[in-house]
């Protein structure tokens, strides 16, 4: 698809909570998106990228009444920071509105109405925990209490993080609400709900007309095909959100006027523009392009609510919604202790954005698998593909050109290289349009291992010493100048900053993706400066070390541990604040001292137990005491295990018996080979030690809890 034929596109990235500063977790989403949307525009297409602050609900209600500010002003200190660090990575939106702004009160109305007045809107009176200091309905995160099932204390009202048990808050003891840590009555108060019951069949459809990834849509099947419940869309006040027009006291939930969001900042852009119409791109059978780039944890709202919502109002469905996975850092969940847990504005006080834009392309694809950032990896990544690859190419043979005068030969000296240079773009746009950027890199950074080979072969700096080669040395740099300038084409939707630079370096207006196909002859050139230092791991530990920081600050720790006088942490800083204790007695939250040997529970979590079929048993040669058992653990996986119990059990009588493992112990190296686990027995020992044996109908794979 080119210029004459420009596809009209609108995109969007999830709207981020204005409680918050943007951290590495969001970027991924923002980058990704970013990058499609500037390949859309490069190509030529017609492409929108809007996005907004979500400045709706309870949180954000607390969070201003905690800071002594009106919503408004809560909303708006945080609209600039998002703003400032979207800037610092580079996100090109063309719109950054808010969900608390009059177009999105409007279509919010609007598309209410439309649902309410065609019967998709009931009503009830329904019974929920109220704060009756506070004077506020309790959502199940604000009340805590001991877990029905198992007692353990200080258990949020929806689940039970000891014994996994779901509940209702109702059914919590001693329940407190945690925000003024009143006991909550129960008290009913009238609701509003979308018939989400009556769209099954039409999401049945939609979700499998190529609108999600395949393995989304096999997972909302399972739900599509059991029952489909009603949609609680409404919030008694006091909320910080929009009034439902004809229930006074009532407010929408935050998550019906988010994804609104999207067609509010894009109207927003609309009135701004005037030269975009609003209806092309919303109306029922628009023939634009609509995608909503997200994380696959609020896939529920984006294929399931929103496209029934639109289509009961009568709007346009997306045409696709993009999911991706979450970001871990070296492997585990990003942690404030760890000093992973980076915010952007913490990122950007150090590093360079590029090469976070560099390195996500580079291990992006089009899946929902989680994504790994790798410190080491990054920067020996970042260093090796764009500083001493990619820049290379130029830095080594610009200064030839712009010494004899700054012109690039009239003819190529290596026409059929550079036209397979060009001919790549294909492919490589093709990986693009698919979200497989990180093919795409990989294919860019082959051609750029051409472009050295070819520069290392004709040695352009030996050559220059020589007499009479000057036209050779003048040919073989030109070459060299117009291959960077196919790349940099290419890599222009990840690094807007480096494209910028090489197009100021290459007088050229810019560096669209069909432009590439004029070779670059008798051209000026400019003298080329250096366009990227080499990232250093020494800033990636003053990140990593300005993390720890912040969070000494939140929880009121300073730097060697010790507490002073301020606030408790939060809920999701505590497992990690106790792990940097300091020596002496641990307290608990309450005060108390902690028995001795007893572990806390996400110690106990970190326990992965499965059940475990054993396919094999045997004797092992020279050992006194140890079976060797050859474990199925579901998924196709095997595990082969050394296990001493071989004075209770004999060999043939263990195939086929269930029993329970430890799955993720670190695999031992034992004299007799590799242990890969552990399973679990009970007893005094020799003959009478009794493996566990969970009940039939356990299957192997199945975690243990
Ligand atoms: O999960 C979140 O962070 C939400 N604020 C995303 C909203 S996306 C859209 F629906 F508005
Ligand atoms: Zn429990």
């Amino acid at each position: 698809m080119t210029a004459q034929n420009p596809r009209k596109i609108l995109v969007t990235s999830a709207l981020p909570y204005a409680n918050g500063s943007i951290h590495l977790g969001h970027l991924l989403e923002y980058i990704q998106t970013d990058i499609w949307v500037r390949f859309q525009k490069l190509r030529g297409n017609e492409c929108h990228y809007v996005c907004a602050d979500d400045a709706h609900g309870t949180a954000i209600m607390l969070r201003a009444e905690k800071e002594g500010l009106t919503p408004e002003q809560q909303i708006a200190r945080v609209k600039a920071e998002h703003e400032e660090d979207f800037a610092g990575f580079q996100i090109g939106f063309d719109n950054f509105h808010s969900t608390h702004s009059e177009e999105n009160r409007h279509f919010s109305e609007e598309i209410y109405k439309a649902c309410r007045d065609k019967g998709y809107i009931a009503s009830r009176s329904i019974k929920q925990l109220y704060d009756p200091v506070k004077e506020l309905f309790l959502a199940d995160r604000y009340i805590k209490g001991e877990c029905p099932n198992c007692g353990a204390d200080d258990q949020y009202g929806d689940n039970c993080e000891a014994c996994g048990a779901t509940y209702t808050p109702a059914e919590l003891k001693n329940p407190v609400s945690v925000i003024s840590g009143a006991t909550p009555v129960e008290k009913e108060s009238e609701h509003y709900f979308f018939k989400l019951p009556e769209f099954q069949q039409f999401l049945r459809e939609w979700t499998r007309s190529g609108t999600l990834q395949e393995g989304v849509a096999n997972k909302l099947a399972e739900w599509l095909d059991s029952d489909l419940h009603e949609w609680d869309i409404s919030r008694d006040a006091p909320y910080f959100g929009f009034e439902i027009p004809d229930a006074p006291g009532k407010y929408f939930y935050v998550w019906l006027d988010a994804p609104i969001g999207y067609m509010a900042s894009f109207k927003n852009l609309c009135d701004k523009r005037g030269d975009i119409d609003f209806d092309e791109f919303w109306k029922k059978d628009s023939t634009a392009e609509l995608y909503h780039f997200i994380g696959k944890d609020i896939i529920n709202f984006h294929a399931l609510f929103w496209p029934s919502m639109l289509t009961a109002a009568e709007y346009r469905t997306p045409t696709a919604v993009n999911a991706h996975g979450f970001v871990t850092v070296n492997g585990a969940k990003m942690s404030k202790s760890r000093g992973t847990f980076i915010k952007a504005r913490t990122y950007l006080n150090h590093l360079n954005p590029t090469y976070l834009r560099y390195y996500f392309a580079a291990k992006l694809g089009s899946g929902v698998d989680d994504f790994d950032l790798n410190l080491e990896d990054f920067v020996q990544r970042v260093n090796s593909d764009l500083v001493n690859k990619l820049v290379n190419i130029a830095s080594r043979t610009a200064n030839f050109v712009y010494k004899a005068g700054g012109n690039l030969t009239t003819e190529c000296a290596e026409p059929d290289m550079v036209a397979d240079f060009i001919n790549a773009g294909d492919q490589i746009a093709d990986f693009y349009e698919r979200r497989e950027f990180g093919r795409a890199m990989r294919e860019i950074m082959l051609l750029a291992d051409r472009a050295n080979e070819y520069i290392q072969e004709k040695a352009p700096w030996a050559m220059n010493k020589e007499q009479g080669r000057q036209q050779e040395v003048q040919d073989v740099c030109s070459v060299a100048i117009n291959l960077f300038r196919q790349l940099i084409t290419y890599l222009a939707p990840v690094l807007p900053e480096i494209a910028d630079k090489t197009a100021d370096f290459l007088n050229l207006d810019n560096l669209d993706w069909e432009s590439r196909r004029n070779i670059l002859l008798g051209h000026s050139i400019n003298k080329f400066k250096p366009m990227l230092p080499r990232a250093e791991m020494d800033k990636v530990t003053a990140i990593l070390e300005e993390t720890k920081d912040e969070l000494a600050k939140e929880t009121g720790k300073t730097p060697d541990g010790k507490k002073d006088d301020k606030p408790a942490p939060q809920k999701s800083d505590k497992k990690d604040a106790k792990k940097s204790k300091n020596k002496g007695p641990e307290l608990r939250e309450d005060g108390n001292e902690v028995i001795a040997d007893t572990i806390e529970f996400p110690d106990f979590a970190k326990v992965d137990l499965r059940i475990a079929k054993i396919v094999d048993a045997s004797h092992v040669e020279g050992a006194e005491k140890l079976l060797q058992l050859t474990l199925d653990i579901g998924n196709g996986e095997t595990r082969n295990v050394f296990s001493g119990i071989k004075a209770a059990y004999q060999p043939e009588d263990l195939k086929g018996k269930l029993t329970v493992m430890v799955a993720n112990l670190a695999p031992r190296k034992m004299k007799f080979g590799l242990s890969e686990g552990m399973v679990l027995a009970a007893g005094p020992g020799g003959e009478d030690i009794f493996l566990l044996e969970p009940h039939e109908g356990a299957q192997p794979g199945m975690r243990v809890m």
